[in-house]
């Protein structure tokens, strides 16, 4: 089968098309023919291997796994054994750790849900990771009521755009903050006011937010509290990539935030996602009631797979990206 895969960490130029074996579904794993799979900073991550603390779990000298993606869409080919959640012809939706832009790949069933039925299967790819990120972030971490207030940075993003979509189905009061050319895309997201970030600070009119979920950007606590009221959560989901080869962006979330809210009134969290059938459960219930849709940007082919990647650090594609996979024979 077709794969866009690396041996070597480093920038786009180390991924390449080749011939590769169809991965085999062992117990209680689906062979999934992939039909598209979505773009996010992670796949940057594990393409460069930086912050290098990511390569801890991805593997110290190269990748451990060489083919790269995470998201997917697509059809049941086959199931190991022990697989009770779906059949051969299923249409699903989730995430592989084996790589996903390949013309097949193996996930866990845990991983893995029905499609929403109102979906592309190119739709359906850009929800995974970011859908269940930004569910995590408005319900859980951030405990989104009806009546709330919240800010949500990057909101034009990956991540951001299920945000914006997701505090509104709960209910909640949204600000948007995003540069002027994502503007219109988070209005129809259903963004209530909009903050361009470019032109006036995230305080520019003195309000004050319950909760803060931040996905862009790499604000100081100090200023991101400065918008919360003294009781408000705020969610630290990811940011600008700070140069650090250590840590990255992500000191924020895992040192100095949970060290700080020891000592003050406000919740300050740091995101670790997890990716699970119920997440992806619940994301197909909203999506398939009207409540939420994926914004895909632009979609590429399975060649196009690096170019995908630089334009996601690039460009700041509005919403998501995506490759579309086409569909070859499992034998
Ligand atoms: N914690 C977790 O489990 C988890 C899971 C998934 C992703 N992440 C992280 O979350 C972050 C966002 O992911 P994503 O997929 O949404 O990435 P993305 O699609 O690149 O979106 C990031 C957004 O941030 C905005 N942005 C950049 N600089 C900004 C600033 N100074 N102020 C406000 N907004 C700014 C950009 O919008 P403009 O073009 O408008 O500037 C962009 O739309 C990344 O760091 C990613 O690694 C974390």
């Amino acid at each position: 089968m077709k794969a866009i895969a690396q041996d070597r960490y480093g920038p786009a130029d180390v991924l390449g098309l080749r011939d590769i074996d169809v991965p085999t579904a062992g117990a209680g794993e689906v062979l999934v023919q992939v039909r598209a799979a979505g773009v996010d900073p992670g796949v940057w991550i594990c393409m460069t291997g930086r912050p290098y603390l990511a390569r801890l779990a991805m593997g110290l000298r190269r990748p451990k796994v060489a083919v790269r993606g995470r998201d997917l869409a697509g059809v049941v080919a086959a199931v190991g054994a022990g697989v009770t959640r779906f059949r051969p012809g299923d249409e699903v939706y989730g995430t592989s750790l084996r790589g996903t832009y390949a013309e097949f790949t193996a996930a866990p069933q845990q991983r893995l849900a029905l499609k929403p039925a109102n979906l592309s299967f190119e739709q359906a790819a850009a929800v995974p990771v970011s859908g269940m990120t930004a569910l995590q972030a408005v319900r859980d971490s951030g405990a989104v009521r009806a009546g709330h207030r919240v800010l949500v940075i990057g909101a034009g993003g990956g991540v951001g755009s299920y945000v914006v979509q997701l505090a509104k189905a709960y209910g909640a009061h949204v600000t948007a903050v995003c540069s002027a050319p994502k503007a219109d895309l988070v209005r129809s997201l259903g963004a209530d006011d909009v903050v361009d970030y470019t032109r006036d600070g995230i305080d520019r009119d003195g309000a004050r937010y319950d909760v803060v979920i931040d996905t862009g950007g790499d604000r100081p606590l100090s200023v991101l509290r400065r918008v919360l009221t003294p009781r408000g959560t705020l969610v630290l989901v990811g940011g600008a990539y700070d140069g650090s080869p250590l840590l990255g962006g992500y000191s924020r979330q895992m040192l100095r935030a949970p060290l700080l809210a020891l000592f003050v009134g406000q919740r300050l969290r740091g995101l670790t996602g997890r990716e699970r059938a119920e997440h992806l459960d619940e994301l197909r219930r909203l999506i398939e009631a009207g409540a939420v849709m994926p914004a895909v940007d632009r979609t590429y082919p399975l060649a196009g797979a690096p170019d995908a990647i630089r334009h996601l650090t690039g460009n700041r594609p509005a919403g998501k990206l995506v490759v579309a996979v086409t569909a070859g024979d499992p034998r």
